[in-house]
């Protein structure tokens, strides 16, 4: 489905704020929309011009707020829908634009239209979830909430055991209570996400990430269902707000792309290979160079075709899901980590704190449904005052614990150290933006990544700019043949590039950008 992108995409660098880490300013121990804006200033000078927020509305917080008990409300503990007003105008003025995460499949137990779907009276939400017709009977491939309603029904489970299904139809029907797409019941459910999508982008949100966007319909392998489902949102959109933005969490861009996403994430779970490089057991990124990039590359290339080209995968640093690049990645690692992360098409992810290569904090108690993501998910670490900047609040009632370690590092001093984890992202990130190659559309073709092998090499081209970007992680020497005259170097990361006719050598734990 074509659609028209928003132009900031383009070149859109995107910071991930996971709201309950980020900034504290009622000294509650939890992050909030006023500490936010407050730091709006810090995010721009790093480069990013974007942002991503986790879920922020009313929620009991049983998965961080991914179970969403009201659509239409900011959670208290961030602030008001003011604030959110706020928030959006002040991103507005500094020329920058927001996200929010949207969560359409699946909603607390707690949110209204479950609990009037559990009614064993008919009602106007008792569609809006997928139900079977029986207690005894469960949906199958899915689990299920059962025995907790007059309703007579088991009601299929999304995510976690209390994250309901919203129903918006079945693909291929098996069952007698297996609804299609367009029966009365998911319609409704689809008119009810639109409206919570109208909501926010009246209200000055400049688009959505959505979670799990490939789940909608079920008995739906190959995608149809829930393609058709987003082509109508897109269409909505297209007629009302042209301009807004759409980034899935899906992970298969050419199955997204169809349904008029303009760009989707590779995840750490699934077919991308993305793991291969970052955190898995000898990592492409590690210094050690026993890494493989060659099924990524596959991967990545496959995709890249079947979407016509445009490069519109999102490589993030990480994420609230998976683990800090830090526990498995020096600082000098993660460097070489960055050029390629800012380097690739796509709008690149930066996770809060991943800039300054804050850690995994091991062996925490999971904290409202993070488990082993805790780690993760700990509050920002600013400078050398009270609970490193974050918070004001007494260090026992910080929402979680932070690294406590001396050495830990923060904002303030990675801006002081000359050549700091920040500021060669700072450096990469404004490369990036002088670039038009090295941007979101610009093409990219791979002219080294073989199996266990380094350095990795490939071309960043738009219009008649090209770029040759080559990255050793390793900590030896490598080379490659390459048959291209010297260009004008415009990066370099632990030394330089040497072009000889034929061929490229590349110095260990370096990166370097030729423009060719
Ligand atoms: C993906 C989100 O990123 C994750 O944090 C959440 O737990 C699940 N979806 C369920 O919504």
């Amino acid at each position: 489905m074509k659609s028209n992108m928003a132009k900031w995409l383009d070149n859109a660098i995107f910071y991930e704020i996971y709201p309950q880490s980020f900034q504290d300013t009622n000294a509650d121990g939890i992050g909030d929309f006023q500490g936010i804006i407050s730091r709006l200033d810090y995010i721009k000078d790093l480069g990013c011009n974007a942002l991503w927020i986790n879920p922020c509305f009313v929620s009991p917080f049983g998965d961080a707020g991914y179970d969403v008990a009201d659509y239409y409300t900011i959670a208290p503990r961030y602030g008001t829908n003011e604030d959110a007003k706020q928030l959006f105008e002040e991103v507005h003025k500094r020329g920058m634009h927001i996200l929010l995460d949207l969560v359409p499949g699946h909603t607390s137990v707690e949110h209204k239209w479950f609990k009037e779907s559990m009614k064993a009276k008919e009602n106007e939400f008792t569609d809006r979830y997928v139900w079977t017709n029986s207690i005894w009977e469960a949906p199958e491939d899915m689990a299920s909430i059962r025995g907790v309603s007059d309703r007579d029904g088991s009601c299929a489970v999304n995510f976690f055991s209390m994250q309901p299904a919203l129903n918006y139809g079945y693909y291929r029907i098996d069952k007698a209570w297996q609804q299609p797409v367009d029966a009365p019941g998911p319609v409704a459910t689809l008119e009810a996400l639109k409206d919570i999508m109208q909501f926010w982008l009246n209200m000055g949100c400049d688009g959505f990430r959505v979670d799990m966007a490939g789940s909608l319909v079920k008995n739906d392998e190959d995608g149809k269902g829930t393609i058709e489902l987003w082509k109508k949102i897109r269409k909505f959109l297209d007629e009302e707000f042209p301009d807004a933005a759409m980034v899935s969490e899906w992970g298969e861009p050419d199955k997204s792309l169809q349904g008029g996403f303009h760009m989707d994430f590779l995840l750490h779970f699934g077919p991308s290979h993305y793991n291969d490089l970052f955190r898995c057991e000898e990592p492409y990124f590690s210094g050690r160079g026993k890494g493989d990039i060659s099924q990524f590359v596959e991967k990545y290339l496959e995709s890249y075709e079947k979407s016509e080209k445009k490069g519109l995968m999102c490589i993030p640093s990480g994420n609230h899901d998976m683990d800090r690049l830090a526990r498995t990645l020096s600082q000098e690692e993660m460097k070489v980590a960055f050029a390629f992360l800012l380097s690739m098409p796509g709008a690149p992810f930066i996770y809060y704190g991943d800039e300054i290569g804050m850690r995994y904090v091991e062996n925490l108690t999971s904290v409202e449904g993070g488990y082993s993501r805790t780690g993760s998910r700990s509050p920002m670490q600013w400078d050398d005052g009270v609970n490193a900047g974050f918070s004001t609040a007494s260090k026992e009632k910080l929402y979680i614990r932070q690294d406590e370690s001396s050495d830990r590092p923060t904002v303030k001093k990675q801006m002081e150290e000359k050549d700091s984890l920040y500021h060669e992202i700072k450096k990469l990130i404004r490369l990036r933006q002088e670039h038009k190659a090295l941007q979101s559309k610009g093409e990219i073709e791979f002219v080294y990544a073989k199996k266990n092998a380094y350095p990795f090499a490939y071309v960043r081209s738009c219009e008649e700019e090209k770029i040759l970007v080559v990255i050793n992680p390793s900590d030896r020497e490598e080379s490659f043949e390459y048959d291209v005259n010297a260009g004008q170097t415009i990066y370099t990361l632990g030394g330089e590039i040497k072009m000889e006719t034929g061929r490229v050598t590349i110095p260990g734990g370096s990166a370097g950008f030729v423009v060719l």
